[in-house]
């Protein structure tokens, strides 16, 4: 079987690397999106489209099997926020092998994102990241959740909240408010909740990096918050450790269950790419640029928190090596977008099956044993 898998996954590495990507890379990053997209509902619209998809990428082992704020997962990989910005694609995530999928950024209200539509993705391919410039356009919570409603997902599912980006200025009370509407409409949809309060690109910053505006809030998303549905908080990939501390010491204040490390990075404050890759004076970015800063804070937040809350780690995972890096950090599940891209489908699987042999030579067996084994609590 194992040979079987081997071969599976260098032919669709070869056949994505050398044929597939290619053609994809051929189109504008915006447009290959929403073609990817389409593609994705056309293939799985069908019995056989879908046993088509799963026999090419679908892998599975028990010790991948993890259990995080209750939530049964088969295993640690998952859809980072932003590629299934409508949540429109959950039935495909499983059947390429992702252990749950975090949709959205959803807002409380349609929102278009940025202008320049067709024009708001870029790839730097030797630096192997994406420049986003999206600014979470999506049809918002209420359409989307009236169409999720009563849809049976077969992974867990997370629901990324982020504030409308309608406005230049900023009003606490309407941008809680905004936070709050997404939540309550997707009351019974997913099993867990991202409140987005880190996406680089809107109009009126970062506000709720503030501590002031983080603590009212979390205060207004006690009230609404269920118990069976943990609350993560996802942060900036640039900020400075007091930052870092004070957003991660209200979050244990308000016992917000776990955290997101990270959304993307300004290339103002990163040289972790080719210069002359960047075209557009705007936007943040992914990939391997994010890659070192994201496990830095995952090992950082580790330690503040004790090991005690959850982390997502996120950001510049390729393979199974960058994946174990950030769970012996301390990460208990791992999210993905630019690997999925760069590498193509077949990248879930392989990181699963990798995974499984890194634990092995480790000695774990289980996930849960290798989270933060090579970050120990001081
Ligand atoms: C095209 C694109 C759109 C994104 N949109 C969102 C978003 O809406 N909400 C969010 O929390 N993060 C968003 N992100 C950030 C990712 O979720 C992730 O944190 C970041 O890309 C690092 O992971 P990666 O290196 O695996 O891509 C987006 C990333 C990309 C590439």
């Amino acid at each position: 079987m194992k040979l079987i898998y081997t071969l599976r996954g260098l032919v669709n590495y070869l056949f994505y690397r050398w044929i597939v990507r290619p053609i994809i890379f051929l189109w504008e990053a915006e447009e290959a999106h929403n073609k990817l997209k389409q593609f994705g509902l056309l293939f799985t619209s069908n019995p056989m489209g879908k046993r088509i998809l799963s026999a090419l990428f679908y892998y599975q082992h028990k010790s991948l099997n993890t259990v995080v704020d209750g939530i049964k997962y088969d295993n640690p990989i998952g859809l980072s926020a932003g590629f299934d910005k409508d949540g429109e694609l959950a039935d495909v995530y499983p059947l390429i092998g992702f252990g749950f999928a975090e949709l959205g950024s959803f807002t409380g209200y349609v929102c278009p994102g940025n202008p320049g539509v067709g024009r708001r993705l870029f790839r730097l391919v030797k630096s192997k990241s994406i420049l986003v410039w999206y600014g979470l356009n999506n049809q918002g919570a209420e359409v989307i959740s009236r169409r999720l409603k009563d849809k049976k997902f077969k992974i867990p599912i997370g629901i990324s909240a982020a504030k409308t980006n309608n406005s230049t200025s900023f009003d606490l009370q309407d941008s809680i408010d905004d936070y709050l509407k997404t939540v309550r409409d997707f009351k019974d949809i997913g099993s867990y909740y991202t409140i987005n309060i880190s996406c680089p690109n809107t109009q009126d910053g970062e506000p709720f990096v503030d501590q002031k505006n983080l603590n009212t809030l979390l205060s207004a998303l006690d009230e609404v918050k269920q118990e069976s549905k943990p609350v993560y908080v996802k942060l900036a990939a640039d900020l400075e450790e007091g930052e870092i501390n004070t957003i991660v010491d209200t979050c244990l204040m308000h016992k917000i269950d776990g955290l997101v490390l990270t959304n993307l990075t300004k290339p103002s404050m990163n040289n972790e790419y080719l210069k002359e890759e960047l075209v557009f004076d705007k936007g943040a970015l992914s990939g391997l640029p994010v890659q070192r800063i994201s496990t830095n804070i995952v090992r950082h937040v580790y330690q503040r928190t004790h090991g005690k809350i959850t982390i997502i780690g996120v950001g510049g995972v390729f393979n199974a090596a960058d994946a174990y890096e950030k769970i012996t950090s301390g990460a208990n599940l791992i999210e993905m977008i630019t690997g999925l891209i760069f590498e193509g489908p077949q990248v879930v699987g392989e990181i699963n099956r990798g995974l499984v042999s890194l634990l092995k030579k480790d000695g774990f067996n289980s996930i849960e044993e290798a989270v933060g084994s090579r970050n120990p609590l001081l």
